[in-house]
């Protein structure tokens, strides 16, 4: 390890994250009373230009009023881009009116670290003029080609950031990039292999999104904040959402949105670990602890090599179910 010390984000469970749009009042009590960890209320793309104020308005009202935490939920907005003239008064509407009942603001579309300062600037004059004791924390939404390529600055522009999101559908746009469902399968992004002995060629899907994730992974993680991976658009293909999500978590996502109620079950079983994991890794921290009094550094268990990263491994599944079961 190098002696940098990487200091984790405020540590929330973040399996769901649940998008309601701003101008949609009448799903605002159901996703309260629903299974997601994280909900934002949406004042960006969901939300018409000519909805925003009354979107804004319905937004400041349901924080105040409804008991989101009550139902365990950890609240968020996302607010307009920086390059639209709704994003300032998005901040200081909803910090000044709802600040006390609001954890998180969203940003989508960031593009340097110059971006995050200017939130920072306005969110903390806005606390202290308001007196909001908790800080309110930053997600991050990694969803254009200046955003990815300054990745690794971003990640570290402030102490409020919790989480980077990859938003694959204005990514695609921003990359021009060839696409069909919004974070889909794309048939187009393969390759053929050689010919086996009888002629015959397969055929063999990759996956587009490979690069992208993975370096969010790693700018996310370098900088103890959560990679969430973001929408999938078919909603009426859960086994679809499924294999995206499995395929995040492998790389490192601790969660993913849900565009839809329907999504946030799939998204919470994919993103927990499974009884068998957990219990095999209370058996791996077991097996080394035994090793360790022993003098080894390693040892087999099932048939398998298990050693110090092991534990590290181990120590993360039990912290997540841990957070689970709280
Ligand atoms: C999310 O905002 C996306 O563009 O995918
Ligand atoms: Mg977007």
């Amino acid at each position: 390890m190098s002696f940098t010390i990487v200091k984790e984000a405020t540590p929330r469970l973040n399996r769901s994250e649940l998008a309601v749009p701003g101008s949609s009042p009448k799903f605002f009590e159901k996703a309260a009373k629903g299974d997601a960890d994280v909900i934002f209320l949406d004042l960006e793309d969901a939300v018409a230009p000519d909805d925003k104020p009354q979107a804004r308005k319905n937004i400041i009202q349901a924080l105040n009023d409804i008991d989101w935490r009550g139902n365990g939920k950890t609240m968020s907005v996302r607010i307009n881009g920086l390059d639209t003239h709704y994003m300032y008064r998005d901040v200081v509407d909803v910090v000044e009116q709802a600040g006390h009942n609001l954890d998180l603001i969203m940003i989508p579309k960031i593009g340097t670290p110059g971006d995050v300062y200017a939130l920072d600037m306005l969110v903390t004059q806005i606390e202290q003029a308001k007196g909001i004791k908790h800080r309110i924390g930053f997600e991050l939404i990694i969803e254009t080609a200046l955003g990815m390529a300054n990745i690794n600055e971003i990640a570290k522009a402030s102490p409020r950031l919790e989480s980077l999101h990859f938003g694959v559908a204005d990514y695609s746009a921003s990359t021009r990039a060839r696409t069909t469902n919004i974070g889909g399968a794309n048939a187009n992004y393969g390759v053929l292999t050689e010919a086996n002995a009888d002629g015959a060629r397969d055929y063999h899907w990759g996956d587009q999104w490979h690069y992208a994730l993975s370096r969010m992974v790693v700018a996310a993680r370098a900088n103890g904040l959560r990679p969430i991976d973001g929408p999938f658009g078919d909603f009426s293909d859960g086994d679809g959402f499924r294999a995206q999500a499995h395929r995040s978590a492998a790389l490192g996502c601790e969660g993913k949105w849900a565009i839809h109620p329907s999504q946030v079950a799939l998204a919470n079983e994919v993103m927990s670990p499974s009884d068998a994991d957990v219990s095999k890794a209370r058996r791996i921290l077991e097996a080394m602890e035994q090793a360790q009094k022993e003098g080894k550094g390693a040892v087999t268990m099932d048939g398998k090599l298990i050693d110090i990263a092991s534990i590290r491994q181990a120590e993360g599944i039990v912290a997540k179910a841990d957070q689970i079961s709280r």
